[in-house]
């Protein structure tokens, strides 16, 4: 049996008037400093202040939030005794609304130790609403929590299955004002989670679904988006495509892709979407070269999106292509080298890259995979920016 989980969601031009018909007394809402000075909180708040609904932000979140921070949000939410947790932003601020809710349930838990084993039931308490601010992470259809335990230098994948929000609300004028090169690199990693999640051996006809229609979209608009962040459609169908997308890998799981490219994003700090879409096309590479299977996912979706034809392994190359050009067009690197990284720093970690590689879930969700010495040359090949021939 399988089971697949989603938000409600409210989506479309002023989906944000949503929050004035939830029910309840007091909301929690977890952001960061930027989006308040962005005034994107503000179209949250007045909402909120229509229907005299009382709240308190709580702003302190960081890229990668840390442990640190979350225990803090967790010790302002259990004096609030919210019934909403608002989590409004990218990635960070709605994986620390997750956590921060665990915390509302459960004060007594370390944030470290909110895991996959424990239940909380918070819902007794609060509801979980997430509204992004990037077309990205997908994190509001997703359950998983990233975290960062900056004492010992790692990087945590928490949360449980109740972790999935209640709602989301989808508007785009939350994102309309974002910079292109966030554009560029939150778009890459939709691109990315629609791919991966259509490919992983743990997907299914029901998670295939989004994150084909999720790739489609991100073809069709992430250049337009990037190139005009005023274009509307644009902006709506990659902020659609961002959660479809989410829906499609956080039920299935993510691939190669994000293995490598999470190794490198840690060791080099290079931005996340930016690095999982580097790895992309020779992590996609590498599957055609091995498995029939993975080379028809792929030419399946050559097919729907890129009017690609012929036999899949054609197919399956012409979608390789086609997401290289994605990521030219848009100025985003081709290569390890294209990031600016040094050779010499980047042959010395290289051990530490692919170390990081195997002990990611995300390797074992694809038909072929690989062990130590294929990551190896996985990574010198993405340096130089030379197409997988092994
Ligand atoms: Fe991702």
């Amino acid at each position: 049996m399988w089971t697949f989980s989603a938000p409600l969601m409210a989506y479309g031009d002023n989906a944000i008037e949503y929050l004035a018909q939830i029910q309840g007394k007091k909301a929690f809402i977890v952001t960061d400093r930027n989006i308040v000075k962005l005034g994107l909180v503000k179209l949250v708040t007045d909402q909120l202040d229509a229907v005299d609904i009382k709240w308190e932000i709580f702003d302190e979140v960081e890229p990668e939030p840390s442990l640190i921070t979350v225990k803090r949000g967790g010790e302002a939410v259990a004096k609030f005794q919210p019934d909403w947790v608002i989590g409004v932003g990218g990635g960070s601020a709605m994986d620390a609304a997750k956590a921060i809710i665990l915390l509302l349930a459960r004060p007594d838990l370390e944030p470290d130790a909110l895991s996959v084993s424990e239940t909380f039931n918070f819902r007794a308490k609060a509801k979980l609403m997430a509204i992004p601010t990037t077309s990205g992470t997908g994190s509001e259809a997703t359950w998983a929590i990233v975290l960062t335990d900056t004492v010992l230098n790692r990087k945590l994948g928490l949360g449980t299955t109740e972790c999935m929000p209640d709602v989301a609300i989808l508007d785009p004028v939350m994102v309309m004002g974002l910079p292109p090169l966030i554009t560029a690199d939150t778009g890459m990693d939709v691109l990315c989670h629609a791919i991966e999640g259509y490919a992983s051996t743990w997907g299914t006809t029901i998670t295939e679904g989004p994150g084909l229609v999720a790739a489609r979209r991100v073809f069709e608009y992430l250049d337009k988006a990037y190139k005009d962040g005023s274009d509307l459609l644009a902006r709506r169908e990659m902020m659609y495509a961002a959660t479809l997308a989410g829906m499609s890998f956080g039920n299935a799981m993510a691939g190669l892709g994000h293995s490598t490219g999470h190794a490198l994003g840690a060791i080099f700090h290079v931005p996340h979407g930016r690095t999982v879409g580097l790895f992309l096309p020779y992590t996609m590479e590498y599957l055609i070269n091995s498995s029939e299977e993975t080379t028809a996912k792929y030419a399946e979706i050559a097919r729907f999106c890129c009017g690609a034809s012929g036999p899949d392994k054609e197919c399956a190359k012409a979608l390789v292509a086609r997401v290289r050009s994605l990521a030219k067009a848009i100025g985003q690197p081709l290569s390890v080298k294209d990031c600016g990284i040094d050779k010499v720093k980047f042959d010395a970690e290289i051990p530490a890259l692919v170390d990081r590689a195997l002990n990611e879930v995300m390797t074992i969700t694809v038909t072929r995979v690989p062990g130590e010495e294929d990551l190896t040359k996985i990574f010198e090949y993405a340096y130089a920016g030379k197409p997988i021939d092994f």
